[in-house]
């Protein structure tokens, strides 16, 4: 089947999407819905046999779904219906949740059903639920789906497959009033709810000494507690705020853009909260908040476990930003030191890690020292990861990776995925970056240097089944966060404990030294990081405007090529099955 994903942007469902739907076979190319006239000229180039909207922001025009089936993904169960889905499912506190693929027509969202899928919720943010249940109800459904298009099935209408007494429920899009935080009422449970339910976008609008604020990325605070509504601690880049039965650490914090519909002066730019509150309420302010350094909420933590360490770094959204990385290669490098024979780095649970700190790049004083300064950390963790003298290294994904971050990943000697994981072994689509992080070495390394010079190039997101056959990765297992982590811890030790250890750590450094010997690993640096050097501060602002564009969240005014591919007639294809 001849297959348009039509999105307001290329998010992580409508990769996924992507990925399975061309490892099945299909023709896929993309088109961001941008005004209708491009959506028909999308259909006239293509001639898709469906189109599949995967994430859309408003209706598709009825001359379109009249002329090609439009499979619409609704991230609810049946009958729920309306753009706020799933933030009214974590406001309310539902204990299940749905995904429905349904025929569009004039109803927004009440079209026939072609396919629904059921799962448990879990206390995590919104953008968490998305990237796991929600992607993986969706894919399943819409495979199915398109299984019934292609054997002539037909969908069936809504009111058909809810109770007699049942109908479909109309939630209006989610205000601000109505997940504001009343601090003289709310306890720690339903801040949290509300935390997660505007996070990652677009937050809790809230205030702090009448500044206004959105709140992101809310944990729990044990044993403290202080007035209601007011800071009463910091640790790394958190601050901590008390609730009437406790208190809730805050890691994130933007200024809104507008109050009131009065544009402020300074830019909307998510960042750690101590950093945004310095702005406003000045350095010995927030210096004079308690420190509570070990009692925050943990983004770096080495746990050890019958021979084997695992390495945790859930830094919010994969950001590796300058000090992150120092401090990541710090405890790399205590993992180093201890008695094990294999040390797996975890990543996080929603992104491994998706390379340097773009947004605490654009807030720096210079984007480009800034830039050079993370680059160089994150070059550092990578150099001590291709190093590792004594262990048997492990990377294992079980969220998506991206940029640099999947190169610092394939700096380990295995690589182990998360079946779903979507990952973007490119650097181009920010400003044509050329990228660092060894990868140079690392990607010939892995899948030779014709492919990975195509593979840099195409831009295009890649599933684990073709990250596997190109030997990108090592391993895939683990349909979702549990399953994998238990398997990978399963591995491990089953790799610490087998008597072949010996021998694969001893071709692993006369490898190192055979490599080392044809090109030293500061050379790969030295040449990668002048490359970088001409991104950061040379005549072509590209990086620059592709990172505010990227940070700002600046829409697209057309699809690019690589994805358009009914616009491009050449596109080179890799690794489809
Ligand atoms: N620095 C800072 N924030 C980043 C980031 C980075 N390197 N990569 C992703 N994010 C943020 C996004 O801004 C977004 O923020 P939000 O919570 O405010 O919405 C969030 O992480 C999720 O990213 P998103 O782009 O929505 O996820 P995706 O799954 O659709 O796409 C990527 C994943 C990796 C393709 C995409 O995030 C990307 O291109 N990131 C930049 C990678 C890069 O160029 N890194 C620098 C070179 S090493």
């Amino acid at each position: 089947m001849r297959i348009l994903l039509l999105c307001h942007a290329f998010n992580s469902l409508t990769q996924r999407l992507f990925v399975e739907l061309r490892e099945r076979g299909h023709p896929v190319s993309v088109e961001f819905d941008i005004n209708d006239a491009v959506t028909r000229e999308a259909l006239a180039l293509f001639r898709p046999d469906v189109v599949v909207a995967s994430f859309l922001k408003r209706r598709i025009p009825e001359d379109v779904w009249q002329t090609v089936p439009c499979l619409v993904v609704h991230p609810g169960p049946l009958g729920d219906r309306g753009p706020s889905a799933l933030d009214w499912a974590i406001l309310d506190g539902a204990k299940t949740w749905g995904v429905t693929v349904l025929q569009a027509d004039a109803a927004l969202d009440g079209g026939a059903v072609w396919q629904t899928a059921c799962f448990p919720m879990r206390p995590a943010t919104k953008g968490s639920l998305y990237r796991h249940e929600v992607t993986e109800a969706a894919v399943a459904a819409v495979l199915e789906a398109l299984t019934r298009l292609a054997t002539g099935d037909r969908p069936t209408p809504l009111a058909m497959l809810l109770p007699p007494d049942g109908h479909s429920r109309w939630r209006p899009q989610m205000r601000r009033a109505d997940r504001a935080i009343d601090w003289s009422r709310d306890d720690t449970a339903t801040v949290l709810c509300k935390l997660r339910s505007g996070d990652g976008n677009p937050g809790v609008l809230d205030a702090v000494d009448d500044h206004p604020v959105e709140l992101f990325d809310g944990h729990p605070a044990t044993g403290r507690s202080g007035p209601p509504g007011t800071l009463i601690a910091r640790s790394g880049e958190a601050v901590c705020r008390a609730t009437v039965d406790g208190a809730v650490w805050i890691g994130r914090m933007r200024q809104p853009a507008t109050v009131d519909d009065h544009p402020l002066t300074l830019p909307k730019l998510k960042l750690p909260s101590v950093q945004v509150l310095e702005r406003l309420l000045g350095v010995a302010t927030v210096a004079s908040l308690p420190d509570a350094t070990d009692d925050g909420p943990p983004d770096l933590w080495y746990q050890e476990r019958d021979g084997v360490g695992f390495l945790h770094f859930p830094f919010y959204n994969g950001a590796l930003g300058t000090a992150r990385g120092q401090r990541l290669l710090a405890a790399l490098r205590v993992a180093q030191q201890r008695d094990t024979k294999v040390l797996v780095l975890m990543g996080g649970p929603d992104f491994w890690c998706n390379g340097i700190d773009l947004n605490g790049i654009e807030a720096a004083s210079s984007p480009a020292d800034e830039s050079w300064r993370a680059i160089n950390a994150i070059d550092d963790v990578a150099a001590a990861l291709i190093t590792t003298p004594r262990q048997l290294t492990v990377a294992a994904l079980t969220g998506n990776a991206g940029a640099g971050g999947l190169f610092l990943a394939l700096a380990a000697d295995l690589v182990w995925a998360r079946t779903g994981v979507v990952l973007n072994p490119h650097y181009k689509g920010m400003g044509n970056l050329y990228g660092s992080e060894y990868w140079t070495y690392l990607l010939p390394r892995r899948c030779g240097a014709d492919r990975a010079r195509l593979l840099t190039e195409a831009r295009h997101p890649m599933g684990t089944a073709e990250a596997l056959r190109l030997g990108l990765i090592d391993d895939a297992f683990g349909t979702d966060q549990a399953r994998f982590r238990h398997a990978v811890a399963e591995r491990a030790t089953a790799l610490a404990h087998d008597s072949k250890l010996a021998t694969l750590l001893a071709s692993k450094q006369q490898l190192r030294v055979r490599d080392e010997a044809t090109k030293p690993l500061a050379a790969y640096r030295t040449e990668e990081l002048a490359q970088m050097k001409l991104n950061f501060y040379g005549f072509d602002p590209s990086y620059h405007v592709a990172r505010y564009n990227f940070v700002f969240k600046i829409p697209k005014s057309r699809t690019p090529l690589y994805l358009a591919r009914h616009r491009q007639s050449a596109v080179p294809d890799l690794g489809q099955a």
